[in-house]
């Protein structure tokens, strides 16, 4: 049976990498007794096996693999099998010196870490879709298959080469984008500093220039190594579809990863997943993982999706690795399943005893599993977790939505701007935070996305925009819908070239605003801003000089020579609402700010608890609310909640107060 037939049962899969290469087979029996004991039902095998699946080319090693896939089905897990091919064996470098990856500066990136491979390099794909086509064909009928896990965080370590195979790889992918030079040069506008290209032969990559090199070479070379990742997972997905149409195929995303577009690539797969390492040291740590399982689900619209990744206690890869706090690998495991996640898995089963991840937290720590907290955890989370199936089906209730776009990020990021201090993710943490901190559970939104099922849709920043984006969400406030937009928004076209007519030229009639020019601020400074209503706040970072055009001042600066114009402004645009914010705020002002604006579209927070308390709720098929109440503090806290029923977790009845132990959650059912 496949996990498409299996996914849509209610049922939660438990478990994760499993990497039985590195131990003597006597291990792998101790491995299937323990994972049974922790309700393990889901692991993924053979990521970095490559060496030992095929030791030197062509000669391949399968009956390891065999039995493993045996036992696996015989203790009642299933797998995720990868295709092994994120990390090549040594002899294709030796082999081919061509197939590594180069930087900017022409420095080779040699094999003896992972990843060392050109994603343009015709012997690593050949190599790559020669193995995953004998993975297919060996395995496609084996019962523990579940799911193809292909390749492994793409981009990861490389995620653009600048190798002269890649050069010759990107012409061709201008040449079918632009189809003439003429139009190239247009777009790229060479007429500035002589760049002015007279043959395709021209055109490098842009590796290190003496200064700023063309941005629209930049955004180009970005939209293109990122469709370079994008091709070698369809080079092995149109593969495993051939072979096992009926085996569903996902890779490993790593949430806000900049060098991949995870929108354009998310339809290619059955089903989306997610790694996730939160740093337990930061404050903010709840808030971020929150935002890459909303990122996670609304890149698969909605449906269900996989924690493919996280890990048990701490991570080996940061210079100080603090570990989760005890309850706080349940709680972000909960977390995640509030937030849409059908699947718990970990990287990895069992701590490894060489290499460089021998530090890394596992589900079977080095001291074994006497008396390890890790180990109590894990295996209590798993068990729990078989009782809760039924979650697996339902939905997550939002009425919000955060528009992101990678184009866009990508060209905000991009050197020579006002300020570089302005950046995609601060950006959208400032509309977020306060999203996150209110309980007003949000989606993400893409450029293709239908607005209309939202009632507000928040706009961090849009630095580049094309015109259809733009139409839609102009289309979205005639038609009664509310926007809210960050500085900074509307200012370049597809190509990098400024709308010209006054920033920000696609949405002033929507915004009822002209800017006239960016005040951005020095490092230090600040401005302060007078609300309508009375309050105040102090800003910093960026200030619009703007003029009204039938918009009202929400807000006004108080300082420097703009004193006294808009900083925040609403516009009534058809049946909806425009609201523009042309600074950045104190946090606490933009919570109260964004407060407001939901309350005024009829999206309100669902309870009112004290900070540190999360609640995501998730809609069954047959229409009943499940409540995740999550406390991410260190104490016991008792929050009120406006409704009776059960706490499915523990069956106890729920009338209105809850007390929740540190890291506590609940899962409450009203009814
Ligand atoms: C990533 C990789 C894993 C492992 C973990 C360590 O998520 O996919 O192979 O290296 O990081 O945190």
């Amino acid at each position: 049976m496949s996990v498409r037939t299996l996914l849509e049962q209610p049922r939660i899969w438990y478990g994760g990498d499993y990497n039985p290469e590195q131990w003597p087979e006597e291990v792998w029996h101790e491995d299937m007794r323990l994972m049974q004991q922790a309700g393990v039902n889901l692991v993924s095998i053979g990521i970095f096996a490559w060496s030992h699946l095929e030791p030197q080319p062509g000669q391949v090693e399968f009956g390891w693999l065999d039995r493993l896939m045996d036992l696996l089905y015989a203790h009642g897990v299933h797998a995720a099998l990868s295709t092994a091919t994120a990390s090549p064996p040594p002899w294709l470098a030796h082999r081919h010196p061509d197939s590594l990856p180069v930087t900017a500066d022409g420095v080779t990136l040699w094999p003896g870490g992972r990843q060392a491979y050109c994603p343009h390099s015709p012997a690593y794909r050949q190599a790559a879709s020669a193995l995953v086509m004998r993975l297919a064909e060996r395995y496609r009928a084996h019962p523990a298959l579940a799911l193809w896990h292909i390749n492994n965080e793409y981009g990861c370590h490389v995620s653009e080469c600048f190798c002269d195979v890649s050069a010759a790889a990107f012409r061709q992918w201008l040449s079918e984008r632009y189809g003439t030079l003429d139009e190239l040069n247009q777009a790229w506008g060479t007429a500035f500093w002589s760049q002015r290209y007279g043959l395709w032969e021209e055109i490098n990559p842009p590796r290190r220039a003496p200064t700023f090199a063309n941005p629209t070479q930049q955004l180009d070379w970005r939209r293109f190594s990122s469709d370079s990742l994008i091709a070698l997972g369809d080079m092995e997905t149109a593969i495993l579809r051939r072979i096992t149409p009926h085996v569903p195929v996902t890779t490993n995303f790593m949430g806000f990863f900049k060098p991949a577009d995870y929108r354009k690539w998310a339809h290619r797969e059955d089903i989306v997943s997610l790694d996730t390492y939160p740093d337990p040291a930061d404050p903010f740590a709840a808030a971020q993982n929150a935002a890459q399982c909303d990122l996670t689900r609304s890149l698969g619209d909605g449906k269900p999706w996989m924690l493919m990744e996280q890990t048990s206690s701490a991570v080996n890869w940061r210079s100080r690795n603090v570990l989760k706090q005890p309850g706080q690998m349940r709680l972000w495991s909960m977390q995640a399943l509030a937030r849409g996640a059908n699947t718990i898995l970990f990287f990895q089963w069992r701590a490894a005893k060489a290499g460089a991840e021998k530090f890394h937290g596992a589900l079977v720590p080095h001291v074994g599993t006497q008396e390890s907290r890790v180990w109590r955890e894990v295996s209590a989370l798993g068990n729990e977790l078989q009782e809760l199936g039924p979650l697996a089906q339902s939905r997550v209730q939002v009425d919000t939505a955060l528009l992101v776009d990678w184009q866009s990020w990508w060209a905000l990021e991009l050197d020579s701007k006002p300020s570089t201090a302005v950046t995609f993710y601060d950006r959208l943490a400032s509309f977020y935070g306060p999203l996150y901190a209110t309980n007003m559970t949000s989606d993400f939104v893409f450029t293709d996305s239908d607005f209309a099922n939202y009632k507000i849709v928040f706009v961090p920043n849009l630095y580049l925009v094309d015109d259809a984006t733009a139409a839609r969400l102009e289309a979205y406030v005639a038609g009664g819908g509310t926007v809210v937009m960050g500085f900074f928004s509307g200012i370049v076209d597809e190509n990098e070239q400024i709308r010209l007519g006054g920033y920000p030229a696609p949405f002033r009639r929507m915004l009822g605003i002209r800017i006239e020019e960016f005040a951005p601020m020095a490092e230090g400074e600040h401005n302060a801003l007078r609300f309508a209503d009375g309050g105040s706040s102090v800003c910093d970072l960026w200030a619009d000089v703007i003029d009204l055009e039938g918009a009202s001042a929400l807000a006004t600066f108080t300082g420097n020579f703009y004193a006294g114009r808009a900083a925040i402004t609403e516009h009534a645009f058809g049946r909806g609402r425009a609201i523009y914010i042309g600074t950045r705020l104190a946090p606490e002002a933009m919570a109260a700010l964004l407060v407001r604006i939901c309350a005024a579209a009829g999206v309100r927070p669902p309870a009112n608890v004290p900070a540190g308390v999360e609640i995501v709720r998730r809609q069954t098929e047959d229409g009943r609310i499940l409540w995740f109440v999550l406390n991410h503090r260190p104490e016991l806290v008792t929050v009120t909640l406006p409704l009776a029923g059960t706490d499915v977790l523990t069956g106890a009845a729920v009338a209105g107060a809850v007390a929740l132990e540190a890291y506590g959650v609940s899962i409450a059912q009203a009814g």
